[in-house]
C-alpha cells in the first residue's frame, strides 16, 4: 500500500480575518471553518493535511520551500500577493511540488489589479470563484492528479511495497 499524499493549504495575508473581513465579499466563515471542512475532506479521500497562514511574504516563501522536502502537494491561496509577488511565485516553481491557486471570489470578475496572478503560471491550474468550496475543489483535483501521476515519492512507496 502506497503511504498518504500529504497536502499543505497555504493561506496569505489577511485571510485570517476570514468571517469577520467584509463579509459582502469574503462571506462568513472564518479560516478556522474552512480547515475544518478540508479536515473532513482529506479523511474522505485518504490524505493527510496541514495548514499554514501567514500575513508576511517572506514567512510565506519560507514556507513554502520547507513544504518542498516534507509535502506531496500545495494549495495555495497567496491572496494580495497573488498580484504582486514574484517571489511567491518563484517559491512555488523551486519548490517543483504540483499547486494549485485557490480564491475565494473570482478575481476576474473584481478590480482590473486583481486579474493578473504571478503565480498562476507556476501552478498546476486554479480553482476560483467558489467561495470556501473552492478550496474542497482544488483539494478534489490535486488529489486526482497526484494519484494519476503519482509524486516520486508516491511511486518509490509503490516499488517498496511490491517487494
Ligand atoms: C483572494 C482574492 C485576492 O484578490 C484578495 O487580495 C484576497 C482574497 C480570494 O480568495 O478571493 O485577499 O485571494
Amino acid at each position: 500500500m502506497t503511504r498518504k499524499y500529504r497536502i499543505l493549504v497555504v493561506n496569505g495575508p489577511n485571510l485570517g480575518l476570514l468571517g469577520r473581513r467584509e463579509p459582502d465579499v469574503y462571506g462568513r466563515r472564518t479560516l478556522a471553518d474552512i480547515e475544518a471542512e478540508l479536515r473532513r475532506d482529506a479523511r474522505r479521500l485518504g490524505v493527510s493535511i496541514s495548514f499554514f497562514q501567514s500575513d508576511v511574504e517572506g514567512e510565506l516563501v519560507r514556507r513554502i520551500g520547507a513544504a518542498a522536502a516534507e509535502a506531496d502537494g500545495v494549495l495555495l491561496n497567496p491572496a494580495a500577493y497573488t498580484h504582486t509577488s514574484i517571489a511567491l511565485r518563484d517559491a512555488v516553481s523551486a519548490s517543483g511540488l504540483p499547486c494549485v491557486e485557490v480564491h475565494l471570489t473570482n478575481t476576474a470578475a473584481r478590480e482590473e489589479f486583481r486579474r493578473h496572478s504571478y503565480t498562476a503560471a507556476v501552478c498546476l491550474g486554479q480553482v476560483i470563484g467558489f467561495g470556501p468550496d473552492s478550496y474542497r475543489l482544488a483539494l478534489e483535483g490535486l488529489v486526482r492528479h497526484l494519484r494519476s501521476v503519482g509524486t516520486p515519492r508516491g511511486k518509490v512507496a509503490k516499488r517498496r511495497s511490491r517487494t
